[in-house]
């Protein structure tokens, strides 16, 4: 039989591309024909995902809450999948040395796409964070939330890699030390780092547990993950756009869009379903985590904005209250 000049083209492809890599095409042909097809429960791992969720408890509503904080995991490291492509300008290094990126240049349009995605996953995120507000039994949560301490949420690393890809750290430090900090080096402000203030406990002025262990585990990569981001942040990105390119109003759009999904809309909803399960009218229940979490955890109080001079002072004085979101979004939550 003979062998269509499309095939032998593609092979010819193949020869030439192991032999860049000083690797020997007839010996991966072998491995194709040795090799058994694709499954989608092998590609999925869908037998390791389902393998992930270990209850410390019996109550079944523990289930959606640790499946529900998976789910969220995965789209944070989503975001930080674009939030990475986009510092390094679409530039992925492979062991090899070859350059596989996707994209030849940053160009506002790729940029806006790109952060067009993020805000899609921090949509999703917001709207379906009901799942916990409303769809676990109060009893059940408030019991099975004992055998979690002094875990938290809080502890979600790539939450705080978020936020170190897309802006300054002066912009992230604490909204009362800003001023003082903001010419000091990047490890000196991100001791100073809005969350590091929050996560005290009220009645002793200490840090909290989950707080201790939580910079043990992290803050030296923390740390490094802020230098390498200093000059490649999005924030520091867009800057690098020439003065006309910045002006794009759907790119100034996007951003503020980010602006919001993270910094107000989604800790709004988290907020609302922290106060829904330990609100209570005598005093709240205290926080796995530790933290005076109703002063901590509202968006007007920590006021961390990403991109501040895309706000006007009006809208920055306003941060956090339900304005910002109707006004300037149309949306309701
Ligand atoms: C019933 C559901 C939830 C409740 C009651 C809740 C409660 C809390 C509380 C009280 C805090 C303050 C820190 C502490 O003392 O523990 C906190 C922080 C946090 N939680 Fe949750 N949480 C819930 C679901 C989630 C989910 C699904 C995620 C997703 C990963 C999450 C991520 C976070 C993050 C990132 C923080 C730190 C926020 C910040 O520093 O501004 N939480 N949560």
């Amino acid at each position: 039989m003979a062998i269509k000049p499309e095939i032998l083209k593609k092979i010819e492809q193949l020869d030439a591309k192991y032999a860049s890599i000083g690797q020997d095409l007839e010996s991966y042909l072998d491995g194709l024909l040795y090799s058994n097809p694709l499954h989608y429960w092998d590609y999925i791992k869908v037998d390791a995902l389902m393998s992930l969720q270990q209850p410390r408890t019996d109550f079944p509503d523990e289930q959606i809450f640790i499946v529900y904080h998976q789910i969220t995991e995965l789209y944070f490291h989503l975001t930080l999948h674009e939030l990475e492509q986009l510092a390094n300008n679409g530039r992925h290094i492979t062991p090899e040395g070859q350059d596989k990126g996707w994209f030849d240049k940053l160009d506002p349009q790729l940029f806006v796409e790109r952060i067009k995605r993020i805000n899609r996953y921090f949509e999703a995120l917001t709207h379906s964070f009901d799942i916990m507000r409303t769809g676990m039994d109060k009893d059940q949560f408030l019991r099975f939330r004992m055998a979690l301490l002094p875990a938290s949420g809080f502890q979600a690393a790539s939450y705080r890699r978020i936020e170190i890809a897309c802006t300054d750290i002066k912009y992230l430090v604490h909204h009362t030390k800003r001023d003082q900090f903001w010419d000091k080096s990047i490890k000196d402000q991100m001791m100073h780092i809005y969350w590091r203030q929050g996560a005290t406990i009220e009645e002793t002025g200490e840090k909290a547990l989950t707080l201790k262990h939580f910079e043990e585990k992290y803050m030296d990569e923390f740390i490094e993950l802020a230098e390498s981001y200093q000059h490649k942040n999005l924030w520091q990105k867009f800057l690098q756009f020439s003065e006309e390119d910045r002006q794009n109003p759907e790119l100034k759009e996007q951003l503020r869009m980010l602006d919001v999904n993270v910094n107000i809309n989604w800790p709004l909803v988290h907020y609302k379903t922290a106060a829904r399960y330990m609100a209570r009218e005598e005093s709240d229940v205290p926080a796995t985590g530790g933290t005076n979490w109703q002063k901590y955890l509202p968006p007007r109080f920590q006021k961390r904005i990403f991109f501040p001079e895309l706000w006007s002072d009006e809208e920055k004085a306003e941060w956090g209250k339900a304005w910002v979101d109707q006004t300037v979004f149309n949306h309701k939550w």
